[in-house]
């Protein structure tokens, strides 16, 4: 069966904005997040608080967090790698954080500058910290459908690295595919790894980058499998910089046109959303990728 609502997680100004050649300016990504506050979305990851020579198009995390309306009921995590990440967050007031680590060694060394090993050292201290100050933390784990460098993944390293960080203290867990390759028989044998692995399915959250134009049908499988959490991105922005190939995130707006056709509640307004992330493309400079923005920004 599937659910009969949907928490959409929308990443368009962190995942969305960290890979814009150009550096959006402070104000332009405050007036996004105000105006995506106003479409109905309930969860709006803003930023990372990451080393800013690693991702400078975020660098302006604090003044943006400074600068945004926190409307109420309104979630904004924000991305954390370690303890100096998270001394900023706090600084700046946050309540969500979250922390991404790989599923395989290649991409810790690239994205972390950490073996895989090294990186559960290093997020054990910040979840640790973060859940003694009454934050939420969500896990990312990235690379859980394949690896650019090393090819294919093993589901039962996938749920191995997300077990450790449930077992740390994060309540959700978000399985990526980074680069997109992903099919949905392939969600099927991520998921039973995980949930076979001792991780619940209704702590779990899917994160398809759309790359090979699988997101929407990834995302089905998931939903018929229990799932309720969906990460997408206003437009469909999107993709890592340390990730050779990945491209945007599946469309908010494609997800909500699917998930208005199954009956699936999600409290957003679609046209809202749409006039949004039209705006934002102007900003940007370029046509949103998201098939359902074309259709309806006439
Ligand atoms: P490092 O160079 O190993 O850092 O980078 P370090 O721990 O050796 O520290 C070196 C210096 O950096 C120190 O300063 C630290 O204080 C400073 P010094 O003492 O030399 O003056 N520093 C910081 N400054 C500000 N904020 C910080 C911070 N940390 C250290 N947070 C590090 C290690 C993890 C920091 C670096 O590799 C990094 O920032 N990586 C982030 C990469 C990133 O953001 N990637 C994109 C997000 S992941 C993603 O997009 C995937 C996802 O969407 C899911 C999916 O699609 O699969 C989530
Ligand atoms: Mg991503």
């Amino acid at each position: 069966g599937l659910p009969g609502a949907v928490s959409i997680y929308d990443v368009g100004a962190r995942d969305g904005l960290q890979n814009e050649q150009a550096v959006v300016p402070v104000e332009v990504k405050a007036e996004f997040l105000d105006r995506l506050a106003g479409t109905g979305l309930r969860t709006l990851e803003a930023t990372s608080f990451v080393h800013p020579k690693w991702v400078p198009q975020l660098a302006d995390a604090a003044d943006l967090l400074a600068r945004l309306t926190r409307a109420p009921g309104v979630d904004y995590p924000v991305l954390v790698p370690n303890e100096r990440g998270l001394d900023r967050a706090l600084e700046s007031g946050v309540a969500h954080v979250a922390v991404f680590a790989s599923a395989t060694e290649t991409f810790a060394q690239r994205n972390l500058n950490r073996s895989l090993d090294e990186q559960f050292a290093m997020f054990d201290a910040v979840v640790t910290r973060a859940v003694g100050e009454g934050l939420r933390v969500r896990g990312y784990v990235s690379m859980c459908f394949g690896d650019p460098w090393e090819g294919a993944v093993d589901p039962a390293q996938v749920a191995a690295v997300g077990r450790r960080l449930v077992d740390m203290g994060c309540d959700q867990l978000s399985l990526g595919d980074t680069i997109g390759t992903g099919t949905p028989g392939h969600v099927d044998a991520v998921l039973d790894a995980c949930v076979a692995g001792g991780v619940p399915v209704d702590r779990i959250a899917v994160h398809f980058h759309d790359t090979y134009g699988q997101a929407l049908a990834n995302t089905l499988a998931a939903l018929r499998r229990g799932v309720t959490t969906v990460d997408a991105s206003a437009g469909g922005l999107g993709g890592c910089p340390y990730a050779e190939s990945a491209t945007g995130n599946l469309a908010t707006e494609d997800l909500v046109w699917m998930l208005d056709g199954l009956g699936i509640a999600h409290g957003v307004d679609l046209d809202a959303l749409v006039a949004t992330s039209a705006w934002m493309a102007g900003q940007l400079g370029r046509p949103s990728p998201s098939r359902v923005v074309r259709a309806l920004a006439g």
